[in-house]
């Protein structure tokens, strides 16, 4: 004897994301949806810069201490427990006001209380604006490593105000921009040649280049997640620099910032897209000007081991057989399938040859 439970769901997840020119109009918008109680998590940094402003307003604010160290499971917890002391209830809605590590544990938040409500994103940092906001994956780290716990949790909607760009420390603002020319590299020439144009204006962080620029990212970033919600194929362009990027993260010990990780990683990975004859060395060239141009670095430091840096990318979640996989691009604004997917692997000569080439003591 058996039964079949017959769950098959089609399920509308879009939401709408707006560039808007002052808070008032992102309490407007959230004043339309009928929700009971709001929540707004946040983080010490953005509530000692921001906690005096409208949004503050809006409900019951949840602060944690500001940093990636506090990505975890408890900070989770600890918020869902106060939000239950305070009577929030499934009529609920979670507003993540920081950067990515408030916008990961809020979804986070939004995808286990109550077995789900619904949250939104209102990103404060460019990595935040350029990436994590979009696409749905939220999570915490455990000692064992970054996101090991999460959940896909699309956000309602997402409300950029550039403003909040204009307090960052300069890396964290180039952090994202090293997120931003990736995304022009995978998808979009026209958008680098934007970046290329209007570099002076984005780093005087004029607010409404930066709208621009955001919703370029937003456009780029929900194309291909809209394509691959789940991370089954596409979605891995969106990694180009990262394998290479992560190594070197790791084993800076963060000292270089992600943002600064991932554009020596482009580098890198550029030339090893070059090397396997995907990518003419021009394209590289002007991509890395454009990395160099924003105040990113394209090599390597001196102090980094060519054998430490492949040790790490072999036992990249992304391998296979041993052999690290990479998403490569073939021109500016287009990236390769092979054999139907869009990674491929590199053979290690490959790889130690690009990143030797990549050293800064090489003179380069
Ligand atoms: N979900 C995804 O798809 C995705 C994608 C990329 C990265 N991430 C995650 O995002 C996190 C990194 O995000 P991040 O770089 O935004 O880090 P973050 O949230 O730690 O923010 C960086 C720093 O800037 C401060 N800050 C935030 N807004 C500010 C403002 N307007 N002015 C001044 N300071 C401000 C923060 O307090 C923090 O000190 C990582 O945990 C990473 O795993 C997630
Ligand atoms: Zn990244």
């Amino acid at each position: 004897m058996h039964y079949d439970v017959n769950l098959k769901r089609n399920v509308d997840e879009s939401y709408p994301i707006l560039v808007v020119k002052s808070q008032q109009e992102i309490i407007d918008e959230i004043s339309q949806l009928s929700y009971n109680k709001y929540a707004l998590i946040t983080d010490s940094n953005v509530q000692k810069l921001y906690g005096r402003t409208t949004l503050f307003s809006m409900g019951s604010v949840f602060s944690f201490e500001a940093g990636e160290q506090n990505k975890k499971i408890e900070t989770v917890l600890s918020i869902c427990e106060k939000m239950q002391g305070e009577g929030f209830g499934r009529d609920s809605l979670i507003i993540a006001l920081g950067g990515g590590v408030v916008g990961d544990m809020a979804g986070f938040a939004a995808s286990i209380y109550m077995r789900g409500i619904d949250y939104i994103q209102i990103p404060t940092t460019t990595l935040a604006i350029a990436d994590s906001s979009v696409g749905g994956k939220t999570g915490v780290d455990t000692k064992y490593g970054k996101n090991l716990l999460g959940a896909f949790k699309q956000p309602i909607a997402v409300y950029v105000y550039p403003e909040f760009c204009k307090t960052l420390p300069e890396t964290e603002y180039l952090n994202g921009m090293a997120e931003t020319i990736k995304h022009g590299m995978i998808a979009d020439a026209s958008f680098c040649d934007y970046l290329e144009v209007n570099r002076e204006m984005i780093l005087k962080r004029d607010v409404d280049v930066l709208g621009k620029v955001a919703l370029s990212n937003c456009k780029i970033k929900a194309g291909v997640v809209e394509k691959d919600p789940h991370e089954k194929g596409l979605r891995r362009i969106l990694n180009y620099g990262h394998t290479i990027g992560h190594a070197i993260e790791h084993i800076s010990k963060f000292k270089l910032s992600h943002g600064q990780a991932v554009s020596i990683g482009m580098a890198v990975e550029g030339k090893i897209a070059c090397m396997l004859g995907n990518l003419e060395i021009k394209s590289l060239q002007r991509q890395n000007k454009l990395l160099s141009d924003y105040g990113l670095p394209i090599v390597i430091p001196d102090e980094f081991n060519i054998d430490d840096i492949l040790e790490i990318i072999k036992l990249d979640k992304k391998s296979k057989n041993g052999l690290a996989r990479f998403s490569l691009p073939c021109d500016i604004g287009r990236m390769s399938k092979f054999d139907g997917e869009w990674a491929s692997s590199a053979e290690e000569p490959i790889i130690r040859g690009a990143i030797s080439e990549s050293l800064s003591r090489d003179g380069h």
